[in-house]
């Protein structure tokens, strides 16, 4: 008995010895394997969602408004088509276009508010006449921003989606809208 004792410990403590270095060999293992894991989740959903969820924060309905989502307006579709395909609704109030209840730019009144734009001190742009501002407004919005509102808010690429025929439809509607009841609002 006194003998086998020392021997069963001799024997015994080699083999848990082993037992638990393998043990925590393994551990070591799997808890590389999750830091890992983690890693790799964290960089994907970075690499996925990062530039795409960055610029939507600010303004997420309206940042949905990009070039590859507007088509080629040609001038030929009907008047509130004009509208409606450039997305001009999303931000903008606008007399008899159905929908366009948008609150982001100014009421687009241009036959009342046109002529006090032309007369601000502060209107350094090249139009001469309510028309010559409307496209001017659409096809540079930097040229002049209308106090109270945000300047980079509306989009900079519509010379890249707009015939000349259809701004020119635009500017002839926008011109004659007044905030008078007399106005086409039916
Ligand atoms: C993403 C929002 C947004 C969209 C889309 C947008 N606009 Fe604007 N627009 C603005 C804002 C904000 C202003 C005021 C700030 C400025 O002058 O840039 C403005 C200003 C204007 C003005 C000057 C109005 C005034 O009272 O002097 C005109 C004209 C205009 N927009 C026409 C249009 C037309 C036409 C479209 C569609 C082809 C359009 N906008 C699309 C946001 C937008």
């Amino acid at each position: 008995m006194p003998h086998q004792e020392p021997s069963q410990h001799d024997h015994g403590q080699p083999l848990s010895g082993r037992t638990r270095e393998g043990r925590r060999s393994a551990e070591r293992a799997w808890t590389l394997i999750l830091v890992g894991l983690v890693l790799l989740v964290g960089v994907l959903s970075y690499v996925w969602l990062g530039p795409a969820a960055a610029p939507s924060r600010p303004r997420s309905t309206v940042a949905e408004l990009t070039p590859s989502r507007v088509p080629l307006v040609t001038g030929s579709e009907p008047m509130e088509q004009l509208f409606i395909k450039a997305g001009c609704p999303v931000c903008h109030s606008i007399p008899g276009i159905p929908g366009a209840q948008g609150r982001v730019g100014p009421r687009l009144v241009l036959g009342s508010t046109g002529p006090i734009r032309l007369a601000d001190p502060r209107y350094r742009g090249k139009g001469k006449t309510v028309r010559e501002y409307v496209i001017e407004s659409i096809l540079d919005p930097g040229a002049y921003v209308v106090p109270g509102y945000p300047d980079r808010a509306m989009p900079r690429w519509y010379g890249q989606k707009l015939s000349a025929e259809a701004l020119d439809k635009m500017a002839v509607y926008l011109e004659q809208l007044t905030d008078e009841p007399a106005s086409p609002r039916r």
